[in-house]
């Protein structure tokens, strides 16, 4: 059988809070070979969060957008951790496993390629150990055409009538789908074009199974557990 690739989504994020430095430290220690996690932009500054706001994922309430950096910084946003910068989270990882960042929020294209650009500059990052995702194909493009040398990926939730054509053009290595909407058809689609694709969130055995017999080549879940070690 095929070994499917793991991606701890926001960290091993059914074991810790999502999104904090703790839920990627414990998706490192599982062994998951890469981590993805979800940024955005408030006062120039990278913030690693999902939702448009706080209420879901810390103890503040209201939109992320007006927060103020100071404030959003003093939340706990589960087991007393804080809302990372991603620069911390490049910090921790420090090479011991590949990140996705995936662009949630706008503004966050040009502000994390010149990130990692700096990283990548110092020697403290190589580019095989990143991806850039996002729903947003615009940012995707963005990155893409200023650093031919990144890594992107084009995320869809939702089954095209001509499939994966949607990453033409966006220099994209793989497309992130929906588990809910791949179908064989999608999956073989895209594996001509050259794509790699992983599949979104995949958290129970039975799903594992369904999308493996697919031919998806990784998966995002919350339980690295579930696809570490099973060939
Ligand atoms: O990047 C894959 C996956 O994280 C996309 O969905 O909503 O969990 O960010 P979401
Ligand atoms: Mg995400």
């Amino acid at each position: 059988m095929k070994d499917l690739l793991c991606i701890a989504h926001r960290g091993a994020s059914g074991h810790a809070p999502e999104n904090t430095l703790l839920a990627i430290e414990k998706a490192i220690n599982m062994g998951a070979p890469w981590v993805e996690i979800d940024v955005q932009l408030l006062e120039g500054q990278l913030v690693v969060i999902h939702d448009p706001t706080l209420d879901r994922t810390t103890n503040g309430t209201g939109l992320v957008e007006t927060c103020r950096l100071a404030d959003l910084r003093l939340l706990d946003a589960g087991r007393g951790e804080k809302i990372p910068l991603l620069s911390e989270v490049f910090d921790l990882i420090s090479g011991r496993c590949g990140l996705n960042v995936e662009l949630k929020g706008p503004g966050t294209a040009l502000p994390t390629l010149a990130l990692v650009q700096s990283l990548v500059g110092q020697g403290l990052l190589d580019w095989s150990q990143l991806l850039i995702s996002s729903f947003n194909h615009h940012w995707i493009k963005q990155v893409k055409s200023r650093e031919p040398l990144c890594p992107v990926a084009a995320n869809l939730c939702g089954l095209p009538l001509d499939y994966a054509r949607f990453a033409y053009g966006l220099g994209a290595s793989s497309v992130h789908f929906d588990m809910e909407f791949i179908d064989v058809a999608l999956v073989e689609d895209a594996h001509r074009r050259g794509l790699m694709v992983n599949v979104f969130t995949v958290n129970r055995e039975e799903d594992l199974e369904r999308v493996r017999q697919m031919g998806v080549d990784g998966v995002f879940t919350n339980y690295p557990e579930l696809v570490l070690n099973k060939g």
